[in-house]
């Protein structure tokens, strides 16, 4: 099912944005509508959910919207504190009402994504997994028949003998490349861990990949969200798509 929403959004952001940013934009700012006075809200990380982390914080200054936020990464933690969103912890609540974040690839049907390009993954899934409802938000650059057909796959990894880990990856045929930070060093993520980066090209079969990494030693996660997404909010050249999970 898909409808069309947020096209005066659109066409009222401002024109220092690009494109890509301004639909990134109206898809975050239709799908922060969805949060409700009383929720536990997932944070997500990227420029898109920059976008959303915005969008709430004026509904929270401008309609007094109560909700408490459980941020996946410590950026996201950082901008939301700056804008005054309240923030919460597991340790206060073991389950998400929902969670709003972004993606690096959509496959619309079964709203398989690829995630982890921004280095939070591994929060971003137990996030969403915690999570009672999950919206992507995204721009339709992002929409992919299959995953894999624009970006790499990013698998975190424990540092300690990650060589060895990197072998079963390439085993896999994953073509593993070690993410590197802007010194040229491994980046680290929030969780202390290194990202390699897998060149598995179009996939014809993602839970097979998937189950084949959840059953790699020393692989943390992995960024295939396979089950997590229950609607998209697509921004795009004809407004902002909605589109539920078909399963
Ligand atoms: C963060 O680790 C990622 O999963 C992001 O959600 C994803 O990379 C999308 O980022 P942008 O919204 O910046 O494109």
């Amino acid at each position: 099912m898909m409808s069309v929403v947020g096209t005066t959004e659109m066409m009222s952001a401002p024109m220092t944005l690009s494109q890509q940013d301004q639909w990134k934009k109206a898809a975050a700012e239709a799908a922060a509508k969805l949060v409700e006075s009383g929720m536990v809200v997932g944070l997500g990380t990227g420029s898109t959910a920059a976008f959303l982390i915005a969008a709430l914080a004026r509904r929270v200054e401008e309609e007094n919207l109560r909700i408490v936020g459980i941020p996946t990464s410590e950026g996201t933690a950082a901008q939301a504190r700056a804008l005054n969103i309240p923030l919460t912890t597991f340790a206060e609540h073991t389950e998400i009402d929902l969670t709003i974040d972004g993606a690096d690839e959509v496959m619309l049907g079964p709203l398989y994504l690829i995630k982890g390009h921004g280095g939070a993954l591994l929060r971003e899934k137990i996030v969403a997994a915690a999570s009672k409802r999950m919206a992507v938000i995204a721009d339709e650059t992002k929409i992919v028949e299959r995953l894999g057909s624009l970006v790499t796959l990013p698998v975190e990894v424990v540092p300690y003998g990650w060589q060895a880990t990197q072998k079963k990856l390439i085993q896999l045929e994953g073509k593993p490349a070690m993410r590197l930070g802007a010194d040229k060093k491994p980046y680290i993520t929030d969780g202390g861990h290194y990202i390699l980066d897998c060149a598995f090209g179009p996939m014809e079969d993602p839970k097979e990949i998937a189950h084949h990494l959840d059953h790699v030693v020393g692989v943390v996660e992995h960024g295939l969200f396979l089950k997590y997404a229950s609607e998209a909010f697509i921004g795009g050249a004809a407004g902002v798509k909605v589109s539920k999970r078909e399963s």
